[in-house]
């Protein structure tokens, strides 16, 4: 059973996120009534907390299709071009990482959100003419994990901006044990709930561990996922109580013994622990901040005395409180 089926397919299936669903709901009722198509969408917050699978919902919500793509694909202004044309009447168009779209990409985007309309240029110099070609009535979805990296003409063209939040453990443990069902895989309520308290908030880190968890069950102990085979099995997978796993650890003892608990900057952090610096500001920090064991200060990060005493490293003044 591969990711796609594990997604919820309506708003009624899907768990947490209750603000954002609310909202939606309204969009959508109200869409339909004035048979309309939904208004431009930014989708903000961290990796994993189902951005895509929500313009997958709205889109069947809608009875529309859901054309996904994620900017790195759009790299010539002819990318999006050739999707804007194929799109049908209330079609969704779900790009991801919507802040790292190239700029004559982004400036083709302008007016087909505004007006739905393609501008092309024709010709070159003096004799240059631009031609437009209406488009169908269109919603955009764009999913962004770096809000305040989007231009503002962009930004200012979604008329919804909505935030993902980190998920309770009470929400993680419900999409554990609907996960469960789905891969018919029977777990306790502990054993969901051990699973949920180790996901650092993050549906798709529920679902990644509940499969690993569950080929553990397998192997080893021929029974249902309880607590203790959970809290094994993630030992074995090196997933600490709190869900930190071997590079956030790694991140913040190198900040705690090789910076002397910060404050240090984003790239000298990526080169001395080898890991790539989008990636630690995008993945790793988020989580790290939401707990407390990392602050962003305007020198720097640091790493907090919680950190510490959750990694069992001494000394160290938690040098948050002096900035
Ligand atoms: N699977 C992944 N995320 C989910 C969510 N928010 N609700 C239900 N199932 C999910």
């Amino acid at each position: 059973i591969q990711e796609e089926s594990l997604r919820p397919s309506s708003l009624k299936e899907y768990i947490g996120q209750k603000d954002l669903k609310g909202v939606l709901d309204i969009a959508i009722q109200a869409a339909k009534v004035r048979q309309e198509s939904l208004d431009h969408l930014l989708l903000y917050g961290p990796p994993g907390l189902g951005k895509t699978t929500m313009s997958l919902i709205l889109a069947s919500e809608m009875g529309v299709n859901c054309k996904i793509t994620a900017a790195p694909a759009l790299e010539r202004p002819r990318d999006i071009v050739g999707i804007l044309m194929a799109l049908q009447p209330g079609d969704i168009l779900f790009i991801d990482e919507i802040h790292r779209l190239p700029r004559m990409t982004e400036e083709i985007l302008y007016p087909a959100m505004e007006d739905f309309r393609l501008d092309i240029t024709v010709g070159k110099g003096n004799t240059a003419k631009i031609r437009s070609i209406p488009l169908p009535k269109f919603t955009l979805v764009g999913a962004t994990t770096k809000v305040g990296s989007l231009t503002s003409p962009l930004r200012d063209r979604f008329g919804l901006v909505q935030k993902l939040r980190f998920y309770e453990v009470d929400e993680l443990t419900l999409i554990v044990q609907r996960t469960a069902d789905i891969l018919q895989t029977v777990v306790t309520e502990e054993g969901a709930a051990e699973i949920a308290r180790r996901s650092r908030g993050t549906p798709r880190i529920a679902n990644r561990l509940l499969k690993r968890v569950r080929d553990y069950a397998q192997v080893k102990a021929h029974t249902e996922i309880d607590g203790a085979i959970a809290s094994a099995a993630m030992e074995i997978y090196n997933v600490d109580p709190l869900g930190l796993d071997w590079v956030d650890r790694l991140l913040l003892t190198t900040m705690a013994e090789q910076f002397n608990g910060g404050p240090v900057g984003l790239e000298a952090l990526a080169a001395s622990t080898g890991e790539d610096s989008h990636t630690i500001e995008e993945v790793y920090e988020p989580y790290l901040l939401q707990i407390g064991y990392l602050h962003r200060t305007p020198r720097g990060r640091v790493v907090t005395a919680a950190a510490r005493k959750h990694l069992g490293l001494k000394g160290g003044n938690d040098n948050s409180e002096q900035l």
